[in-house]
């Protein structure tokens, strides 16, 4: 064997991160490569006892599956007691020449850091559902996430219909609106909140109401569980943000979640009109990736050994256009990829 590789998945899981892992030990093997799998993100590799060698069984038959066959976990080894080291020495005594670490802005902001400040060669492979990280066009998952959720507005505007209702669709989406944009325009909402825009909720409450006025009695909004209602407090807007618990995870982040529901009680307040909610959750990143999600981290798997053959350390896969190329971790975690004023532009067509 010519080189030993660990591979990690970090973070929230989400479709196509299987199809990854196969494409990693696949590729290696092609190599000459061993591949050993460190369970539960950057866990596996902190803690003894959390580590698996990956071969062509291990792999066989997981393309299809959801979820991730390594755990995953929001581990953060910069606050955890002596985390770095226990890092560096795990992995040293696992003889690794190099790590894959396949997750969303945490657990390649971990990655990154290791790179720049321990010279660890790491390689990152972008994944989240919201498909906020900046530097590729899509992460695998985000096809899996809004096809579900577009599903489920179509499913929710049958029910609307025949009830006379507002149904209030909540999708994920922590700092970005994608899931809520893309999913939205294409489930045919009358109306989509995003982190990116706040919108006061009266500019909501009208578009229903013109609507209803053209004789539909029914109408679908979609909010993106991050999205911001602009408040008018005296002469100053207030940003409000609803969370289910202010406190923070390893990396600083709140739990979000409910904005639905309050949406959806200051629509009926507001409007009259009888208002339901449903928020989608973990329904959006459980179960059977897409075809195009199994194809992205299959490429995007075969790329990151590439990168670990030429010895080319601090970057990350990504995809510009239908080119899969590499841009420095560094310059991907400074910036989050957010909906710009023209796709918003372009979805506010559709409102009302
Ligand atoms: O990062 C993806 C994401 O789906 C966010 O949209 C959401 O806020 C978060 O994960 C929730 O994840 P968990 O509850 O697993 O921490």
């Amino acid at each position: 064997m010519s080189k030993k590789i660990g591979i990690l998945t970090g973070g929230g899981d989400c479709p196509g991160l299987n199809a990854v892992i196969r494409a990693v030990v696949r590729k290696s093997i092609r190599l000459d490569y061993q591949v050993i799998g460190l369970l539960q993100g950057w866990r596996g590799l902190m803690d003894y006892g959390l580590t698996e060698e990956l071969n062509l069984d291990k792999v066989s038959g997981i393309i299809h599956r959801g979820g991730t066959i390594l755990k995953t976990s929001r581990t953060n080894p910069f606050k955890e007691k002596d985390g770095v080291k226990r890092i560096l020495e795990k992995k040293k005594s696992l003889g690794l020449s190099a790590v894959i670490a396949v997750g969303g802005e945490d657990t390649l902001s971990v990655a990154s850091r290791l790179y720049q400040e321990e010279g660890m060669e790491v390689v990152g492979v972008p994944k989240t559902i919201d498909n906020d990280i900046w530097g590729t066009d899509y992460t695998f998952g985000f096809d899996t996430a809004i096809n579900i959720a577009m599903e489920a507005i179509d499913r929710v505007h049958t029910t609307a219909e025949s009830h006379n209702r507002v149904i209030v669709v909540e999708v994920m989406g922590r700092h970005t609106g994608w899931i809520a944009i893309e999913a939205g325009i294409a489930g045919g909402a009358d109306f989509i909140l995003i982190p990116e825009k706040p919108v006061d909720l009266d500019k909501v409450c009208d578009a229903i109401c013109k609507r209803h006025a053209r004789g539909r009695t029914f109408s679908v909004v979609v909010v993106a569980e991050g999205a911001k209602i602009a408040a008018q407090e005296d002469d100053k807007v207030e940003e409000v943000m609803v969370v289910q618990d202010e406190k923070l995870d390893a990396f600083g982040h709140v739990r979000l979640g409910g904005i639905g529901k309050v949406l959806a009680t200051e629509i009926e307040k507001r409007t009259g009109y009888e208002t339901r909610f449903v928020i989608l959750g973990y329904i959006q990143r459980g179960g059977t990736p897409t075809a195009f999600d199994r194809m992205l981290g299959s490429r995007f798997g075969v790329a990151a050994v590439d990168l670990v053959n030429r010895g080319e350390f601090g970057k990350m896969v990504s995809l510009q256009g239908n080119e899969i190329v590499t841009v420095d971790l560094q310059e991907v975690l400074s910036k989050t990829k957010r909906i710009d004023d023209d796709l918003y532009a372009m979805a506010e067509v559709f409102f009302g």
